[in-house]
């Protein structure tokens, strides 16, 4: 049975393959159309996905998309009708349910047949219910608290359930307008960072400075008995105007969401560009601080409700992975699971997960401890690719190729490395990814200058072997997906200084030999060379979204100064 599952209209659109309800292969929008948080309808991934499986649209036997324009509909008109909300925004609300609505429609023209030859059943899930699914059933808990949380989807921004083997029981939520996520977002852009996705700048920022206002935040965002929070709407534009979003050109826009009472409370906004002041850094601090207590106080609550000690966390707030490095020493559970895409990507997972274990009741599979779901590149193609545009390369045998690169790395090379399958998530986990020896004091210096050029206080991550954790690391868990940042020993910050950030943390990925067999042989090759078992691990992109192809990972190489790029068994050297 196939289950194709989408998130469509939304920021990062996606799609994914379930074979008899295992996950066979996922991509978000992004990596095809080669623009960040693309947010339209994920023709690109679905032709991939199903040219990956060798199938075609009529061996679908299920479409799920993440979106149910009919959830939450009288509370929807209820909040247009008390908050008199603008015309424009309701209109535009109707456009994209109706978008949501023509599935098949969008299915028929991309594939080229009538819509009535499409036999696969559509299923709408609700934005919330698929973030849950992506994570539960994704996870190897057999009984869970579950928490989704979010800017918004489905005029919901925050989901508890319980889920019990192939079940899931919603137990509470937070309606629209009220949310964590819009919260942070507004902030974000009162500082200065205006582009969709930016929260994790200031999630970089906020180790700079003290948490100096968090009594500002209080009159702000306010912590309720019940469990959950609710925003003051005095500060936020969207209860009366809506969320203006767009994605005109793909990339989604989202217009200011903080008003004037901002300014009153703090001084005025900074614009995109303008000096980091110390002010700005300390409101960083406080609004990750205070988000991190928001989260500790809600799942507090949810272990006081469900009696549970396992959590599986999920949701565009769920990315913040310095909270989630925090949570299971801040809140009473004991274990927990986040997927690697849990932002809306993940929901086309989730949706289809959905649909087959809670619609359809069947049995759940293993847990999913891979990212690596993306489009592949053969030698072949990598070859000829090369060969198009005149680059000498060199093919190597397995041994050579892990000692040459470690050798690179040692002395201090800058390494594009492209293997496998790209990871389906927002991080590079050694398959999309540039590598740099983490002893380098000069290595941030050195990737700005020769890759990123991006904001000097954002940190790089390491990627450990798994077997390490505990000796560079005070907390000691599985960390596959670079979900959680985490305190690196005293002892160790002068070890790897070019992965940690300024208040000691380092954002880990722990690398399994069965997982990442050769992600872990090339880092292991490292240690044996350096006595270090960790390689600074930042995605292989130059401002754009991670390269998918061949030819993306080529033209990066060649338009920046990296010494090395390494796809397969094939070395092209500077
Ligand atoms: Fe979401």
């Amino acid at each position: 049975m196939y289950i194709l599952g989408i998130n469509a209209f939304h920021g990062d659109s996606s799609a994914c393959l379930l074979k008899d309800g295992r996950v066979i292969c996922a991509s978000e929008e992004e990596r095809f159309r080669r623009i960040k948080h693309w947010a339209g309808f994920p023709s690109q991934a679905i032709k991939f996905c199903l040219e990956d499986a060798g199938i075609s649209i009529n061996d679908v036997d299920y479409v799920t998309i993440s979106r149910n324009p009919k959830a939450n509909f009288s509370k929807k008109i209820l909040h247009t009708l008390k908050n008199r909300v603008g015309l424009k925004s309701i209109f535009d609300r109707f456009m994209n349910s109706k978008k949501v609505s023509s599935v098949k429609g969008q299915l028929s023209t991309i594939f080229n047949v009538s819509k009535s030859d499409i036999r696969a059943k559509i299923h709408n899930i609700e934005h919330h219910r698929s973030h849950i699914a992506s994570s539960f059933f994704a996870s190897k808990f057999k009984k869970s608290a579950i928490l989704s949380i979010d800017g918004f989807g489905d005029f919901t921004s925050t989901m508890t359930a319980i889920g019990t083997d192939n079940n899931i029981e919603v137990l509470d939520s937070v309606n629209y307008p009220h949310s964590l996520g819009v919260f942070y977002t507004t902030v974000t852009q009162f500082l200065g960072f205006p582009n969709y996705g930016d929260e994790y700048k200031v999630m970089g920022l906020a180790p700079y400075g003290e948490a100096k206002y968090l009594k500002e935040l209080s009159s702000i965002i306010e912590k309720t008995a019940d469990g959950f929070f609710v925003l003051n709407k005095k500060y936020f534009k969207h209860f009366k105007e809506g969320v203006a979003m767009d994605w005109e050109n793909g990339e989604p826009t989202v217009d200011f969401l903080y008003t004037k009472s901002w300014e009153e409370l703090f001084w005025k906004s900074r614009k995109k560009g303008d000096t980091l002041e110390q002010f700005h850094i300390d409101l960083a601090t406080s609004v990750q601080r205070f988000t991190e207590d928001v989260i500790f106080h809600i799942l507090t609550k949810l272990h006081e409700k469900t009696g549970l000690d396992t959590i599986c966390i999920t949701g565009g707030v769920a990315q913040n992975s310095v909270a989630n490095g925090k949570i299971l020493a801040n809140t009473p559970f004991k274990n927990m699971y986040v997927p690697s895409a849990g932002h809306d990507a993940g929901t086309s997972i989730g949706s289809a997960l959905y649909l087959y274990n809670h619609i359809l009741g069947k049995e759940r599979m293993p847990e999913i401890k891979t990212a690596y779901f993306g489009r592949k590149a053969s030698e072949k193609e990598i070859i000829s690719c090369l060969e198009k545009e005149g680059v000498k390369y060199e093919k190597v045998e397995d041994d050579i190729l892990f000692d040459r690169v470690s050798t690179r790395l040692k002395e201090g090379g800058v390494i594009g490395w492209f293997q496998g399958r790209a990871e389906f998530g927002p991080r590079a986990l050694g398959h999309r990814s540039i590598l740099v020896d983490p002893s380098r004091k000069d290595a941030k210096d050195l990737l700005n200058e020769k890759i990123k050029r991006r904001e000097s206080f954002r940190p790089f991550a390491p990627s450990i072997l798994e077997e390490y954790v505990k000796e560079y690391f005070i907390q000691n868990e599985e960390v596959p997906f670079m979900e959680k940042v985490f305190d690196i020993k005293k002892e160790k910050h002068s070890i790897i200084p070019a992965v940690t950030h300024v208040d000691g943390t380092g954002r880990l990925q722990s690398v399994n030999k069965e997982i990442s067999p050769r992600y872990y042989r090339l880092i292991s090759e490292f240690y044996n060379k350096t006595g270090i078992p960790i390689l600074l691990n930042t995605s292989f992109n130059e401002n754009e979204p991670i390269v998918n192809k061949p030819e993306e990972a080529l033209n990066c190489f060649l338009r920046t100064k990296m010494d090395m790029l390494v796809m397969e068994n094939i070395i092209i050297e500077r």
